[in-house]
């Protein structure tokens, strides 16, 4: 990618705030710099995302016109570093930027950040941040043709153009994800422009693109979700987990230190510090690098590639095999006489240490899975070092370890059982109707779109050998989502129990969850019954959707309907559209037809 060449001003930022930590050793001093290289040559790419994130009604000029502001100060600090406003973090620096637009805090709504300073103003701005982005349009789909005569007459602002719509749609997704999806998308159009038939070109080329996308955001917004909710210590605990099983033989130091360096990235990625994201990720990425002889061998292949390419070449890394030495079991957490003195001597790494254990001995369990064992294991403790004689009492741990699996097997089987039952749309209505009874609140697009994610996952994940990791994987990403990244949402109490009680276990908790049982529908129907002719003209794809929001819309307002009802006067809704788009006018059926089943719906 051909990123626009900018000089100084981030730089020079950030030696100010990483002045303490200059490394001694050439090769971290050479990293160093290409990072910096990196943030300083994007500096206009970096500030579109961060902005767009964190404003994003904004439109696209609004956004250009930002980034020159950024510029210009960037020179006014290469010129004189010690101007008062050249000091400082990039993240803190930019938001006061931002706040100093005129109007635009009032325009937007976001006065009461700027009202604030530093560490508040970012906690602010960070909850700020909108994740049900119903309130935008879809992602603008320009035909083909017209897309590569943009790429090819001003490549740079084609790109600026498709990071500032994706950066707004998705306000969490971490910015060096972002800018990787934009390195690929523009491969995409280099190659598809060449071609033909131009279209079908970007269709198959891109949805690799896409899916990349998704599958980082749905594990990024987890992650902060996760963090926000229960404090940095869960990042290191699900770190600990994905580390051990990917890399089952990386030594139980190596694997402490890399799981800090990860983990403290996740903060500021999830802030939205755009500039301290990229920077101390690729320093996670140097460190596992410069130890990728007590990590894996499979490392190498990645570490020889160009610096900026490392970090997701890891990401994807398929996992490495198990030592051949390594014991079934790790007798000292269930065998040993001075397990809780062990464990009251260092809380906190006695648990990385036994999940790393537990991890890289079941590489076929899922990442919740192994966290729910280590609950099981904590509270075990907690339970066993109080008594009279602890090691008669967690002895017994390894049988509690199999029962959790077993359950959460079993779990995962019985739903796939029970999809394939359903078949493919009788599941999508069954999911619609679930995820609407269980969160009236959320909007009709979040309620259609978190059951599409599951049942994508169901599909991809049922048919597969890894069942049950697959799936237990994706459906947490989908109650990730549904349980809010930024900030705690009124929905359902029993949800939110489900949310805030254990992130290792609230898929058993949602497993068993029923319906919102306070949540008062609203009494007029909005007209949901009124059917305008244009939904004939629709395509395929958008009379699906029309659909499911009907499915949506309809539950939201008769929650009191069995759901064989709700199916029932689904099925007649379908039929209508049918039968009046086949009509001589189709406006004068609807007409008739609505009422009718508005009265049936009573
Ligand atoms: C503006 O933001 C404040 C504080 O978040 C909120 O209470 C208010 O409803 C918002 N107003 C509009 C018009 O969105
Ligand atoms: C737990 O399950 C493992 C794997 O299925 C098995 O090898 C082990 O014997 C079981 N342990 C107990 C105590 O049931």
């Amino acid at each position: 990618m051909e990123w626009f060449k900018l000089a100084g001003f981030v730089i020079c930022l950030l030696f100010l705030s990483e002045s303490l930590t200059l490394p001694t050793n050439p090769q971290d001093a050479d990293h160093l710099k290409t990072t910096q290289t990196f943030i300083q040559d994007n500096t206009e790419y970096i500030t579109i995302v961060a902005f767009a994130q964190y404003v994003q009604e904004a439109t696209f000029e609004e956004v250009e016109m930002f980034a020159k502001e950024m510029m210009a100060l960037k020179d006014k600090c290469v010129a004189d570093m010690a101007l008062p406003e050249c000091s400082g973090l990039p993240n803190d620096i930019l938001q006061k930027s931002i706040c100093a637009v005129e109007g635009l805090p009032q325009k937007y709504n976001f006065s009461h950040c700027c009202a604030k300073s530093d560490l508040e103003r970012r906690g602010c701005f960070y909850l700020n941040k909108k994740a049900d982005v119903g309130f935008l349009p879809p992602l603008p789909m320009a035909d083909a043709e017209k897309k590569c005569q943009e790429y090819k007459q001003k490549k740079d602002l084609f790109l600026k153009k498709y990071l500032y719509e994706v950066a707004r749609r998705n306000p969490f997704v971490f910015v060096t994800t972002l800018l990787s999806v934009a390195t690929r998308f523009e491969d995409v159009a280099k190659t598809c422009c060449e071609e033909e038939d131009k279209a079908s070109c970007f269709q198959t080329k891109a949805s690799p693109v896409i899916k990349y996308l998704k599958e980082n955001s749905a594990f990024e917004k987890t992650l902060c979700g996760a963090s926000m909710r229960f404090g940095p210590r869960i990042i290191t605990l699900i770190n600990a987990a994905i580390i051990g099983q990917k890399f089952p033989k990386i030594e139980f130091k190596t694997l402490t230190s890399t799981v800090k360096h990860i983990s403290s990235t996740d903060g500021g990625c999830c802030e939205g510090d755009a500039v301290g994201c990229i920077h101390t990720r690729s320093m996670a990425v140097n460190h596992i690098c410069t130890n990728q002889d007590s990590i894996s061998t499979k490392v190498k292949e990645c570490c020889d590639k160009p610096i900026l390419e490392r970090g997701d070449c890891i990401v994807n890394l398929g996992r490495d095999e198990k030592p051949s030495d390594l014991s079934p079991r790790e007798a000292k957490f269930t065998d040993s006489k001075d397990v809780c003195q062990h464990r009251d001597a260092d809380q906190e790494n006695f648990m990385i240490e036994f999940l790393y254990e537990y991890s890289r001995r079941h590489q076929d369990l899922s990442t919740p899975e192994i966290l729910r064992i280590g609950e099981v294991y904590e509270n075990l403790l907690d339970d066993c070092c109080k008594k009279e004689n602890p090691s008669d009492c967690y002895s017994h741990a390894e049988e509690k370890f199999n029962e959790t699996t077993e359950k959460s097997l079993k779990m995962v089987q019985h739903s796939c059982e029970q999809a394939q039952k359903l078949g493919k749309d009788g599941f999508k209505h069954e999911c619609l109707i679930r995820f609407t009874r269980m969160a009236p609140q959320l909007s009709t697009e979040e309620l259609t779109s978190l059951s599409q994610d599951t049942v994508k996952a169901f599909s991809v994940c049922c048919a597969q050998e890894e069942q049950f990791s697959c799936l237990d994987n994706s459906v947490d990403l989908v109650l990730g989502e549904l349980c809010g990244v930024n900030q705690k949402r009124s929905i359902n109490p029993a949800v939110e129990n489900c949310c805030q009680s254990s992130f290792a276990f609230r898929r058993h908790c949602f497993y068993d969850l029923k319906s919102d049982e306070i949540y008062l529908p609203q009494s007029a129907s909005q007209g949901l019954f009124t059917f305008h002719p244009d939904l004939c003209q629709a395509t395929n794809e958008e009379r699906q959707r029309r659909q499911e929001r009907f499915l949506v819309d309809l539950v939201k307002l008769k929650p009191q309907h069995a759901d064989v009802k709700l199916l029932s006067l689904f099925a007649d809704f379908t039929h209508l559209v049918e039968q009046c788009c086949q009509a001589e006018g189709p406006e004068a059926c609807f007409n008739e037809e609505g009422p009718k089943l508005e009265a049936k719906a009573q």
